[in-house]
């Protein structure tokens, strides 16, 4: 008969203790530990055979090797994150905060792939005429997907490995799957681990590509243990604000392919529409909006490979109480703060008694240094109240002492500028490669900058009246 032993899993951080406790000695959350009951384990190696092991077969480092294959998903910006399709026998973890639109994107990856090959959709969370129900409104209902309402493991693999199983299998979500060898609830630690465990290898075992919706936790990684993530061969986090349209699936982990990829969607009334052209889409607004005005930058941007332009908004206004507010939508209120001391100590400008608010406009998140410039243009645009020069783009990162960093993929974000129609660039110096020249390659006008104090003649006005510095506070 089969011993069992409880152990007590911290719900967080998977640390096992002894007994139940409030707090967890492993990452001092508080409230998580959990009782769980399972079957003994079988020892370790050895433990019960005196088997030998065999000799293995090394190989060299170099050699042939082939990539993998890939089956394409039917929509490319799903593709491109993945790092050129979906590679069979494969895991992808896909997470995200609820109601971002992932049961929405795999089921659309489902129908697109079920003309292809076989593909069934599991779901734990909904009925099947919910899913039939967003089917038709994405207007795939006529697809091939089979649909099951399921969360036993047991039953999905014994699914997975008959003969005419699936090639493509999305569970949604893992957090709703059990094994039934284990006592634990499902969503526990020990229940994701061994469901994801047992589907892997059905996966795997039968070269099925397997697509599992994770949830996230309040503080936004994947509930259930870290160990989910090294289980899977790729993860993806969904992302994006739920009061905007546009989303995207950025990749964190991938053994097939690079990591810095985004794919980017738009939510429409029916469903998800790729977006393959994402700087017009978060410029579009300033576009229709046609006069310039201050306070604004257009960064140029890079997301992995792929360059996005945004636009960063800056307001300085006299501080309505003592202590000056600064808030700060879609950037790091650290590097904020960084930015504006540097304005102040640098470049002398009156900072100290202004409330600053930033926003990035389209509800994007920004997190390269190379936005640094950008932020430092508009918020010198918007203390100066005069605009940015027409059509021009800025990016680079400001080092403490006021200096202009060069910033990685120079090239591709100027090419990305020079397509959607901008005809200069305030780049960091050292990295103008003809002065002030057009690149005759992008025909993009160069204002090459080596430090901060450089960018403030670009607004003062016409009259010399520099009404920024410290000195003098005219302006309010
Ligand atoms: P859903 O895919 O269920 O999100 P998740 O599985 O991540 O929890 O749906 C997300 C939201 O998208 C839902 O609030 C409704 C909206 N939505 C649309 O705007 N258009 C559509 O065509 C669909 C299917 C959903
Ligand atoms: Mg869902």
């Amino acid at each position: 008969m089969a011993k069992t032993v409880t152990r007590y899993v911290c719900q967080s951080c998977g640390t096992v203790h002894r007994r139940w406790t409030g707090k967890c000695d492993g990452c001092g959350a508080w409230n998580s530990i959990v009782e769980e009951i399972e079957a003994a384990a079988p020892g370790g190696i050895g433990a019960g055979s005196r088997a030998k092991g065999r000799k293995l077969d090394l190989a060299s480092l170099s050699g042939a090797s082939a990539g993998p294959p890939r089956r394409s998903s039917g929509i490319a910006e799903f593709d491109r994150v993945l790092g050129g399709g979906m590679v069979p026998g494969s895991a992808v973890l896909i997470g995200g905060d609820p109601g971002i639109g992932k049961s929405t994107l795999l089921l659309e990856v489902a129908a697109r792939a079920a003309t292809e090959c076989a593909a069934v959709y599991v779901t734990g969370e909904e009925a099947v005429d919910q899913i039939r129900m967003r089917a038709a409104r994405l207007g795939v209902a006529d697809a091939p997907v089979e649909l099951a309402t399921a969360t036993s493991v047991r039953d999905i693999a014994a699914s997975m490995d008959a003969a005419d199983g699936p090639d493509l299998v999305v569970i949604d979500s893992i957090q709703t799957m059990f094994v039934d060898t284990l006592e634990a609830a499902p969503g526990t630690v020990s229940q994701v681990r061994a469901s994801a465990q047992e589907l892997i290898r059905a996966a795997k075992k039968r070269g099925a590509v397997l697509l599992l919706v994770g949830h996230v936790t309040k503080e936004g990684a994947i509930a259930g243990p870290r160990v989910l993530e090294h289980m899977v061969d790729t993860v993806l986090y969904f992302e994006g604000e739920r009061s905007h349209q546009f989303r995207i699936l950025r990749g964190v982990k991938n053994r097939f392919g690079p990591t810095d990829e985004i794919g980017v969607f738009e939510m429409t009334g029916r469903g998800l529409a790729e977006v393959p052209n994402p700087s017009a889409l978060f410029l579009g607004e300033r576009e229709e909006s046609g006069a310039r005005a201050s306070g604004a930058a257009v960064l140029a941007s890079m997301e992995g490979s792929r360059p996005l332009l945004v636009e960063i908004q800056a307001l300085v206004a006299p501080a309505t109480f003592a202590a000056p507010r600064r808030a700060v939508i879609g950037w790091d209120a650290a590097r904020l703060h960084m930015v504006l001391a540097v304005l102040e100590a640098r470049c002398g400008l009156a900072l100290a008694g202004r409330d600053v608010y930033l926003n990035v406009a389209g509800g994007l998140r920004v997190a390269e240094p190379a936005a640094d410039l950008a932020v430092a243009a508009a918020l010198v645009s918007s203390l100066t109240d005069s605009p940015m020069p027409d059509r021009a783009v800025v990016f680079g990162e400001i080092g403490l002492s006021g200096e202009i960093r060069a910033v990685s993929q120079m090239d591709n974000r100027l090419k990305e500028a020079a397509k959607l129609g901008f005809e200069s660039a305030i780049v960091p110096k050292r990295q103008a490669r003809a002065g002030e020249n057009s690149d005759p390659r992008n025909g993009l006008r160069q204002k090459s900058i080596g430090h901060l104090a450089e960018l403030l003649p670009l607004f003062e006005t016409p009259a010399g009246q520099s009404g920024i510095r410290a000195g003098s506070r005219g302006r309010g």
